[in-house]
């Protein structure tokens, strides 16, 4: 009897052993995006990671993937609707399937600098748009910030004028190419990993972006003139998979919505610096820096403008307004 009883409990124990084997699996969590991890968004994604594991000691595992590695543009939110990626952030411009209302980050000369875009973000109409698509799947988390966007071409861009006729790279959105269009160019929707060597065979002549972006895409071996336009900008939200997130248990929960609140504060605080330093080794490169007087950059402007009341029904006069209350007041 002892012999049976000792054998069928090394049996249940020798039957569980697989199944708390699993139990003690930390959940991988996956985070995808598209950029360097020398930007801003690269060092908020593995502070996030940092983080989330040190609260979560043994219960997750976060695993980031730069440089459009697990998946780029064109599939990344995809994937995360699939449940194949837990996290994206995506430049705000490439959420034109799911919402309007963040084309409102899209207009020209819309925030005059990073102060407002906070402004806004952090008032009600940013807020609620973190919840904007929430329908379709996709939840907000936050946002994290690049910057403001420069202009580049292998000719100096210092009024409107001179993009005529150029063929740019834009971001799916379809505000950044009424924006191009604008001044007479001809704008081209090109995925984030395919943009140096678009450049490079002439593809395209020219694109936008930040400094960081700049800099580590190495677009200053392919372009000869940069101008310091300041015209637009580039910033991400944190989107997770809704249902995925909302079936959390509480503590996991809980750990990540910390770490993301500390890998934001990261991201804000160093992506100014992180596009500075990036300008200066632009600067120190064979490609030439031009800045624009005032009188130039309000001819950009000018040109521009036309944009804002062509995406107005779209976006909501409302939204528009209150991003240019926190702009005149910044
Ligand atoms: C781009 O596609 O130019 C950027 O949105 C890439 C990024 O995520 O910063």
């Amino acid at each position: 009897m002892g012999g049976f009883l000792t054998r069928a409990v090394l049996a249940a124990a020798f039957a569980l052993a697989p199944l708390s084997a699993f139990a003690q699996q930390p959940m991988i969590i996956k985070f995808s995006h598209v950029v360097a991890e020398g930007t801003p968004k690269g060092q908020a994604a593995l502070k996030f990671k940092e983080v989330a594991e040190k609260l979560l000691p043994g219960k997750v595992k976060v695993e980031v993937y730069p440089n459009s590695q697990l998946f780029g543009d064109a599939k990344e939110i995809e994937a995360l609707l699939l449940g194949d990626v837990h996290f994206v952030a995506p430049s705000l411009s490439k959420f034109q399937k799911f919402t309007k209302v963040l084309q409102v980050y899209d207009l020209p000369f819309m925030f005059p600098n990073m102060e407002a875009v906070d402004k806004f973000q952090d008032g009600k109409v940013g807020q609620a748009m973190l919840k904007s698509m929430e329908k379709k799947g996709l939840l907000g988390l936050g946002y994290w910030h690049n910057g403001l966007k420069q202009l580049s071409a292998n000719k100096p861009l210092l009024v409107p004028e001179d993009a005529k006729g150029l063929k740019f790279r834009v971001q799916s959105s379809d505000v950044l190419v009424a924006q191009f269009q604008a001044v007479g160019a001809n704008p081209q929707k090109l995925a984030f990993s395919e943009v140096y060597q678009a450049l490079q065979t002439g593809a395209v002549d020219g694109q936008e972006n930040t400094w960081s972006n700049i800099y580590s895409q190495k677009y200053q071996e392919v372009q000869s003139d940069f101008t310091e336009s300041n015209h637009g900008l580039i910033d991400y939200m944190v989107v997770t998979n809704a249902k995925w997130w909302n079936g959390l248990p509480k503590d996991i929960k809980e750990g990540l919505t910390k770490a993301m609140k500390e890998a934001t504060a990261v991201n804000n605080k160093v992506a100014d610096k992180l596009n500075q330093d990036a300008k200066a080794k632009v600067a120190a490169s064979n490609a030439k820096i031009h800045e624009l007087t005032p009188a130039q950059r309000k001819q950009w402007q000018e040109a521009m403008k036309p944009v804002w009341k062509k995406f107005e029904k779209d976006i909501g006069a409302n939204v528009i307004k209150a991003a240019q209350d926190v702009g005149n007041s910044s």
